[in-house]
């Protein structure tokens, strides 16, 4: 059991797959587009693009490496970097443990919509029909007064399809999966940006996208908005990278893996924003309005605005099926990723194993999520967590992480031998540059600006009552849930003890 030899990628390109996988999910698909359309448009690129090689990249192959070194799920794998440390391990793992709630809950929309679709049943008012029809939301957030039956059995159907993917393991279960779903996603997506393109005000959306304001580059929200992205967008900071490089063989090229991910992760958002655009200039122009004025992001661009352009589109509901297809299998993938780092970890920790792990993790991820979300407030609820969760909490562990690896513990020499020893590319000063220097300014400064616009107004407008238990509430109570966690004693001599140096002394 906690001696057994940990589970391995079949092939690299397994991992890689799995990798893009975690990294290309709803983030790429409906919060790129809108990100980089309100940060300057063709002028967000520079900041993206700055964000990725000083920040995405670096942070990415510290991931990477300290996975692949231990190989251990975060909380041991910290653990053995410093006792203490293990604290930031099971920060995120708890940090996975809330996204996967209200992940999955967005993924089952998407799977209504794909019938929904079909005869395109939101009618003439897909606003109208979202709020009221499917999700029945209460007028006001507080205390849940009815279970919407038609967002629970979605939501359990996905839950069923994570966790008989995650009972199979790594290889037969994560692997497979992502060598079906990312070329399923490509095949969509590439349709969908075809016939996006094709439609009548394309051009008009385009425009409108990369149209460059450059001005906007003088705005620190605009960088802190293309950082952003790109944590989230990579899977970076909250322990997904750490884990699924775990299962990497101890001389795979990490340096050129984290390249080939971020690029195609990079690739498939650019693509998102021209077939998102594309669509939305085809809204404006049918509507007599001006592109800024039909763009959204987030639930807004997805159950909303595609609707009503499927609605008034030729084969609109092959596009529906796909579009949301694509959502759906973008988001899975990703889905799957989130939850086995709390698989892995509780495995790590008691020694239990793969199926008994995810029946007990998995189950009690599933069974939160199908608790709190199908209610009338259930999207209030979603709504405030995300917010909390992604503002402070993913941006303080990866700020906490990069501060202990870098400055507390002065790892990044250690980790730097590491990554070289088996890679392809080599990494230079700038490696421990970005990450000692760059990366803890930017996300400490991501943190105050965040804060000082909470402290300003309260975030869409919600009570404070309801954010103060909903948001904050959700986010310290992760926090000390670590604390509390990290505080368990280990037991002595199990394999979590032992790291990758110790093994090749065992070994030798
Ligand atoms: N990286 C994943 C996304 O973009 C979590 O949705």
């Amino acid at each position: 059991m906690a001696n057994q030899p940990r589970e391995q990628w079949g092939t690299r390109a397994g991992f890689l797959l799995a990798a893009i996988g975690s990294a290309i999910g709803l983030g790429n698909i409906w919060r790129f587009p809108a990100e980089a359309f309100r940060n300057g448009g063709g002028a967000f690129l520079l900041p993206y693009l700055i964000a990725l090689l000083t920040a995405g990249l670096p942070l990415l192959i510290m991931e990477y490496t300290i996975g692949r070194k231990h190989r251990k799920s975060p909380p041991a794998a910290y653990r053995q970097l410093a006792g203490p440390a293990q604290f930031i391990g099971w920060w995120q793992v708890t940090i996975c443990f809330v996204i996967a709630t209200y992940y999955a809950v967005i993924l089952a929309y998407a799977v209504r919509y794909v019938g929904f679709s079909v005869g395109q049943q939101w009618g003439n008012s897909p606003d109208e029909f979202l709020i009221v029809n499917f999700l029945q939301r209460a007028e006001q957030p507080g205390a849940m007064s009815a279970y919407v039956s038609g967002v629970f059995w979605p939501l359990l159907a996905v839950w069923v399809a994570v966790l008989i993917i995650l009972v199979f393991g790594v290889r037969r279960g994560i692997e497979r999966a992502n060598k079906i779903f990312i070329p399923l996603l490509v095949i969509f997506f590439v349709i969908l940006v075809i016939r996006a393109l094709t439609l009548e005000g394309a051009v008009v959306g385009l425009d409108a996208f990369f149209s460059p304001d450059w001005g906007a580059l003088r705005d620190g929200k605009v960088w802190v908005a293309a950082y952003g992205q790109i944590f989230f967008s990579l899977s970076i900071g909250f322990g997904i990278m750490i884990t699924y490089a775990s299962y990497l063989r101890r001389r795979a090229d990490l340096t050129g893996s984290a390249l080939v991910a971020g690029l195609a992760n990079s690739s498939f958002e650019l693509l998102a924003g021209i077939g998102v655009f594309s669509t939305l200039g085809f809204l404006a122009v049918n509507s007599g309005k001006e592109v800024g004025d039909v763009v959204e992001g987030g639930l807004g661009l997805a159950f909303i605005a595609f609707p009503t352009i499927i609605s008034n589109m030729p084969l609109g509901t092959f596009f529906g099926v796909l579009f949301f297809g694509s959502l759906v299998i973008a988001g899975l993938s990703s889905l799957i990723s989130i939850v086995q780092v709390v698989v892995s970890a509780v495995q790590d920790r008691t020694g239990l194993g793969r199926v008994p792990s995810v029946f007990l993790c998995g189950g009690a991820v599933a069974l939160a999520s199908l608790v709190l979300f199908p209610t009338d407030t259930g999207l209030y609820l979603l709504d405030a967590s995300d917010h909390f969760i992604n503002q402070y909490g993913i941006a303080l562990a990866a700020l906490v992480s990069v501060v202990t690896v870098a400055w507390l513990l002065r790892r990044l020499p250690q980790l730097q031998k590491n990554a070289d020893a088996t890679s392809a590319v080599r990494l230079g000063h700038w490696w421990r540059i970005c990450l000692g220097v760059i990366t803890p300014l930017v996300l400490g400064w991501m943190l105050v600006d965040a804060f000082r616009q909470e402290l300003a107004e309260n975030y869409a407008e919600l009570p404070t009552t309801f954010l103060l238990w909903a948001g904050w509430g959700v986010a310290i109570g992760a926090l000390l849930i670590a604390v509390l966690l990290a505080l368990i004693p280990w037991r002595r001599g199990g394999a979590a003890e032992l790291d990758e140096d110790s093994l090749d002394e065992r070994s030798r």
